[in-house]
């Protein structure tokens, strides 16, 4: 189902997104103390960082989740047919792809995956290609695995960011560069690729000899009028030159569970992924991670869309609050993800300086723009998966710290135009 087939109105949401639930004592890296001032240099702060939810999961999830764990022995588990039916039958309903029980790999998580698919088709001294500013562990697993980034930027036109595809053609044509990693849609600039940029991208990369690594885990996060298309769908041929990576794990709050669904129709593509996994003994699955993975494809959709609704609500609050009380800023007109990227430019360019003046000053927790390298100077990104009463908090912090920051900046501009005067 697209985003614009549903209803953007209120309507009663039969789940309670509105409840704040305390995350503390519960393990939450987002919420943890050591982790903030690790990531911030200070503790206590609101966090809208780190990509999970403030929301309590589907039902059938949770109650799968119970029961499995009530049964008391947690013993090594195998996937059986009804996991793999589950995924199966997930994006043929959601995105009109058949995809076959073989082609599916089950790993850890999908940056574990983006770093074995690189051990497994690229050697130390090969190039990948990325599209900055983009979700920052896409450089890492490129730099750890011995290769080198090779950076098409995105280009902002003022209301949206596009593909430079002179420039993306120019440099699939080094023979160096090996894949190509596309995140679709795209964190953190929320863009739903169209069906004709992806297929341009698809024959550019096809045509030079680059296999695409589309990183689809935001795929179902997608808002009204936009729809998301699997790269792989796009036909055979496609298919054939892609390795997509999809999980519950965004969707429905998951990430904890670490499991990640790895798509490979080809099948000398997927004997040597195979091999990188078995050579760093990648296999089993945790028990409540395959109970939670069926139940959420198989009985969340409805929670799906009612989340879907709410978080359509907080990008209304977050561009009407910045518009009254912020209105330098704009939040680039999210697509899909839950995760805005505010443009903060017109108040403080200097990345850093932003960053830590929101953190130290503000007290919220925020990635900064220049994690996600290339072209997020003077940009944040804020998570937005959480109950209205916390976004709130947090916008109220940001547009406070934000506005002093700009009379401090005014201030010593004057200082400094009576000195020179
Ligand atoms: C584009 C993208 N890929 C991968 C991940 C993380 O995937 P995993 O937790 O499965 O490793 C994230 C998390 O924010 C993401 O935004």
């Amino acid at each position: 189902m697209c985003g614009n087939e549903r209803k953007e109105v209120l309507v009663k949401l039969k789940y309670d997104f509105d409840e704040v639930i305390d995350r503390s004592d519960t393990n939450s890296s987002k919420w943890d103390a050591e982790v903030l001032e690790t990531m911030f240099g200070v503790s206590d702060v609101l966090p809208f960082w780190v990509a999970d939810m403030d929301f309590r999961t589907a039902k059938p999830i949770v109650d799968a989740v119970v029961k499995r764990a009530e049964h008391g022995i947690y013993g090594y588990s195998k996937r059986t047919d009804t996991y793999f039916d589950a995924i199966i039958g997930w994006t043929k309903r959601r995105f009109g792809w058949d995809i076959k029980k073989e082609w599916i790999e089950y790993t850890p998580g999908v940056v574990p995956a983006i770093n074995y698919i690189i051990q497994a088709l690229c050697t130390p001294g090969d190039k990948v290609m990325i599209q900055q500013p983009v979700y920052y562990p896409f450089r890492r697993a490129i730099e750890n695995n011995g290769c080198h980034v090779v950076d098409n930027m995105l280009r902002f036109n003022g209301e949206y960011y596009e593909i430079d595809f002179e420039d993306f053609e120019e440099k699939a044509k080094d023979p160096k560069v090996k894949l190509f990693i596309l995140c679709s849609p795209h964190n953190p600039v929320s863009r739903v690729w169209t069906r004709d940029e992806l297929e341009r991208i698809g024959r550019i990369c096809a045509d030079n000899g680059v296999l695409v690594v589309a990183d689809e885990i935001h795929n179902d996060l997608v808002y009204s009028g936009y729809q998301h298309i699997m790269f792989g769908s796009l036909g055979e041929e496609f298919a054939l030159n892609s390795i997509t990576c999809t999980a519950p794990s965004k969707t429905f709050n998951l990430a904890g569970m670490q499991s990640s669904n790895i798509i490979i129709a080809d099948p000398k593509v997927m004997e040597k992924y195979r091999r990188v996994l078995e050579r760093n003994s990648i296999g089993g699955q945790n028990p409540l991670s395959i109970v939670s993975l069926e139940a959420a494809y198989n009985e969340g959709e409805e929670w799906l869309e009612e989340l879907l609704i709410y978080l359509e609500g907080n990008i209304e609050l977050i561009h009407s609050y910045l518009g009254e009380h912020l209105p330098k800023a704009k939040m680039i007109a999210p697509q899909a993800t839950y995760l805005g990227w505010i443009d903060l430019r017109k108040y403080e360019k200097d990345g850093d300086k932003l960053q830590h003046v929101i953190s130290h000053d503000g007290k919220v927790a925020l990635d900064g723009g220049t994690w996600f390298g290339a072209g997020g100077e003077g940009f944040v990104r804020i998570n937005f998966a959480c109950p209205r009463k916390l976004l709130e908090q947090g916008l109220s912090r940001l547009c406070r710290v934000v506005t002093e920051l700009e009379m401090k900046n005014a201030y010593s501009d004057r200082l400094k135009d009576g000195i020179e005067q």
